[in-house]
């Protein structure tokens, strides 16, 4: 496996990072994920725009051309189907001080993994999961997308326990997202997802859906959404960058629908794969 570091390309196991980066130390960083199909990277712009406001968050300032350093580091990996992992950390001050010290140059890491194109690989090969509903513990700003990472990492592993795939979050009475996707849900052939706001990750891949939804006349809003909905929901979803868009068949021990794969949802899938097909 080769990975990029700072402006270098190497072997995995030879890419290292100091003690000190404050990435490490105090989760001081954001990231993105990006597929790439056949070597080239999928609303890739969108990505870069979320991770240009990830950084402006933390007050990063960099000045890169993401893309070729991407790209290539596809080509190096054997491009095919991949998500890229990008890392960009406040860097090192060779120390363990909490206060920003001035001047610190940010440290940047990608590496890559093979990805399925279940686009390609077709509609059947999607398996409906489940979920758990479970408190959103995080903090106030998700639309970082940090590497702070621990309240998703718990609740995943409950669900888990719980025998279910995901966890959707709820703050004060109204659904978030989940651990690290975004969610919808189908009433009476509409689809409703939460607002952006600081509380949730605006996806690029839940934004994908609404355009398509809206170029195709399927009426979809975004409101917000709390349990009884989501239990009496005719259908359910959840959408991530490596996961697509997938059905979910149970939330806690309510079946939804009918408890199969919703014809709304197998509507947007086949919508998308064209979309990602072209
Ligand atoms: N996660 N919400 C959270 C908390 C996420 O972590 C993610 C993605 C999303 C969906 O965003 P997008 O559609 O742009 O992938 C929503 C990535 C895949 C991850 O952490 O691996």
């Amino acid at each position: 496996d080769t990975v990029y570091l700072n402006g270098q390309y190497l072997p995995a196991d030879q890419a290292k990072v100091s003690v000190f980066d404050r990435g490490f130390l105090f989760g001081d960083s954001v990231y993105e994920v990006i597929p790439f199909y056949q070597g080239i990277g999928f609303r890739l712009a969108e990505h870069l725009q979320r991770l240009e406001h990830s950084l402006r968050a933390l007050r990063i300032e960099m000045n890169q051309d993401w893309t070729p350093i991407l790209t290539r580091l596809v080509e190096l990996n054997g491009g095919g189907n991949v998500s890229v992992y990008l890392q960009v950390t406040r860097g090192s001050a060779g120390k363990r001080v909490h206060v920003i010290e001035p001047d610190i140059v940010p440290t940047v890491f990608a590496c890559c993994q093979s990805i399925r194109d279940i686009y390609q690989e077709g509609i059947d090969k999607v398996v409906g999961i489940k979920v758990i509903v479970t408190a959103d513990l995080r903090w106030h700003r998700c639309d970082i997308k940090s590497t702070c990472l621990l309240p998703n990492i718990l609740v995943l592993q409950q669900a888990k326990e719980s025998g279910a795939q995901e966890a959707i979050l709820q703050r004060d009475g109204a659904l978030t997202e989940g651990a690290s996707c975004n969610f919808f849900i189908v009433e009476q052939g509409v689809i409703y997802t939460p607002p952006i706001g600081t509380e949730i990750l605006s996806g690029t891949t839940r934004a994908l859906i609404l355009e398509l939804a809206d170029q195709h006349g399927i009426p979809r809003q975004e409101a917000e959404i709390d349990y009884q909905r989501l239990i009496h929901a005719d259908e359910v979803w959840i959408s991530s960058s490596t996961r697509a868009i997938v059905p979910v068949l149970q939330v806690d021990d309510y079946v939804v629908g009918d408890g199969q794969k919703g014809p709304l949802w197998q509507r947007m899938f086949e919508i998308f794969t064209r979309y990602q097909h072209q």
